[in-house]
């Protein structure tokens, strides 16, 4: 099963959104690092994670790590985290 990054995106006019809070951007970030390791890793955007007052935020799927909270300073986590999951996914294929 292929590994993916799934961000948050989600934009509210009022109240905590992951977009209000860098979403967009962390997307836009993760998509380029991933590109430029050349890791075969997808970036899925979408709209909400349950979890809208911690901010941004992002998940490994399938049944991988959460990060709350995101910051671009911590991008390098998430990369890692992925680029760990696709290993696994990979070593265990048929
Ligand atoms: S708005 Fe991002 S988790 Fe809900």
């Amino acid at each position: 099963m292929p590994v993916t990054v799934v961000v948050c995106v989600k934009e509210r006019v009022s109240g905590s959104s992951c977009a209000g809070s860098g979403g967009v951007a962390l997307a836009d970030a993760v998509e380029r690092e991933l590109a430029r390791q050349e890791l075969p890793i997808g970036v899925k955007r979408i709209f909400c994670l349950g979890q809208c007052e911690q901010g941004p935020n992002l998940r490994i799927a399938p049944g991988g790590a959460f990060f709350r909270r995101m910051t671009m300073a911590r991008l390098g986590e998430v990369v890692e985290a992925a680029r760990v999951a696709y290993e696994q996914a990979r070593d265990q294929a048929p």
